[in-house]
């Protein structure tokens, strides 16, 4: 294959950050701001990254879509091999029309209501990841009334500390998800005796932006454990579910690679034999996507900054207001000499907290600047909201060179169009 005549994802030709060797100002002046956009060279780079470190041993990435649902996004992921997980019965919707058959997606989330259960349990789907016995039972029920068997895993609450935020970690007891050890060694008991389930797995994930592989190996012995526990008592496992969560660097510092993260869970699997299903979203996604915003005042805000206040916030992109999460903030276009000034910069949105980044220095800041918020491909653009009325971004996938719009801008009257 040749080389691609350009650095895959977001670097700088000369003075200016450019995406696949596309400037991003070049894109912000066609279609306005604020815009997500992403590099399909750099999801391409971050799919096989997970795909190929698994080298020869079975398994399936199954991309979860709650990451970043945009069709083209999924699509690209699915050109790629991937499989899906969906989180709802939108994301089952979307993974269906990216081109996804049933059996490649799982379905994952708590609190799956009555209508989507009704919508799964009438699919061949993968497998029904069920969060509690109560689940399993409404799921059990409905297949029954449809003459169906119903593909389930069951997700297991290992109680294991993720490491990570408070708000993104799910493997603690305390956390809603999942099910106790001992309730789910009684129920997965039971299963011989429902005729409309059939157990194809054992699931865990303990969280997100997960930095440490100590949790996630040891959420995978477990697995492996009940595992091992249910083949013994009969149960024809097909797979193991590990979940997703493997954290990605946001401020430069180290976090484990995709071959790492892969080498540790089949660390812990191999001696079963059971092939591996992963769940991975921010690992793909995150480091593919920017945000470019503009900005639109700058005032002074002590004697030490002053607030460079942009045309993207929380509406666009939540995780900092929500998690106070990390973003990298850089100028578009770099001049340099200027002396660096330090920077409180805020989105829009009538909130105090809708603050995208925290006392940063920057080169000096004008209105009318572009700025790049980066590695928001992950849990950027599927987490935007209307607060303030404010439409959702346009987004923008390059691609060997090319770019195109891939979700426009909503208007007023797509968000009218929906009331009376
Ligand atoms: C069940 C499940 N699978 C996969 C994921 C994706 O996680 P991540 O984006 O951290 O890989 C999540 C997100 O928290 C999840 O809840």
């Amino acid at each position: 294959m040749s080389q691609p005549a350009f650095a895959p994802g977001f670097s700088r030709r000369d003075h200016d950050l450019v995406c696949d060797g596309v400037p991003l100002a070049e894109i912000a002046a066609a279609v306005g701001t604020p815009l997500y956009v992403y590099s399909a060279a750099a999801l391409r780079d971050r799919y096989h990254a997970v795909d190929d470190a698994f080298g020869g041993y079975p398994h399936a990435v199954h991309y979860a879509l709650k990451a970043n649902s945009t069709l083209a996004i999924v699509r690209l992921l699915r050109s790629l091999g991937s499989a899906a997980d969906a989180n709802s019965a939108w994301e089952i919707e979307v993974a269906r029309r990216a081109g996804f058959e049933p059996s490649q997606i799982v379905f994952t989330g708590v609190g799956k209501s009555p209508e989507e259960l009704e919508c799964a349990a009438s699919l061949p789907l993968k497998a029904i990841n069920v969060e509690s016995a109560g689940e399993l039972a409404r799921v059990e029920a409905i297949a029954a009334r449809l003459g169906r068997r119903a593909r389930v895993a069951m997700r297991l609450n290992p109680d294991i500390d993720a490491q990570s935020h408070p708000h993104i970690s799910t493997g603690l007891k305390i956390n809603k998800f999942g099910v106790p050890l001992d309730e789910a060694r009684a129920v997965l008991g039971t299963l011989g005796m429902r005729p409309s389930l059939a157990l194809v797995a054992v699931h865990v994930h303990v969280g997100s932006q997960i930095t440490s592989l100590d949790p996630l190996k040891r959420a995978a012995a477990l697995a492996v454990e009940v595992s091992e526990e249910l083949r013994r008592g009969g149960a024809p496992l097909e797979y193991v579910d590990l979940g997703g969560g493997l954290g990605v660097s946001y401020d430069g510092s180290a976090v484990p690679s995709a071959r790492d993260y892969v080498s540790a869970l089949v660390g812990e699997v191999r001696r079963s034999g059971l092939p591996i299903v992963v769940e991975p979203g921010r690992a793909i996604a995150a480091p593919a996507g920017v945000l470019v915003a503009r900005v639109v005042d700058v005032k002074p805000r002590d004697e030490s900054s002053d607030f460079a206040i942009i045309d993207a916030g929380m509406t666009e992109l939540l995780r900092p207001a929500l998690y106070g999460a990390f973003h990298r903030i850089e100028p578009v276009a770099a001049r340099g000499g200027a002396a660096e000034r330090r920077y409180e910069i805020v989105g829009p949105v009538c909130e105090s907290s809708d603050v995208v980044g925290r006392d940063r220095l920057l080169p000096p800041l004008a209105p009318g600047d572009l700025v790049a918020i980066r590695d928001v491909g992950a849990y950027g653009s599927a987490m935007a909201s209307n607060y303030n009325r404010r439409p959702l971004p346009a987004e923008v996938l390059v691609d060997e060179g090319e770019w195109r719009v891939i979700r426009r801008r909503q208007t007023i009257d797509d968000q009218l169009a929906l009331e009376t």
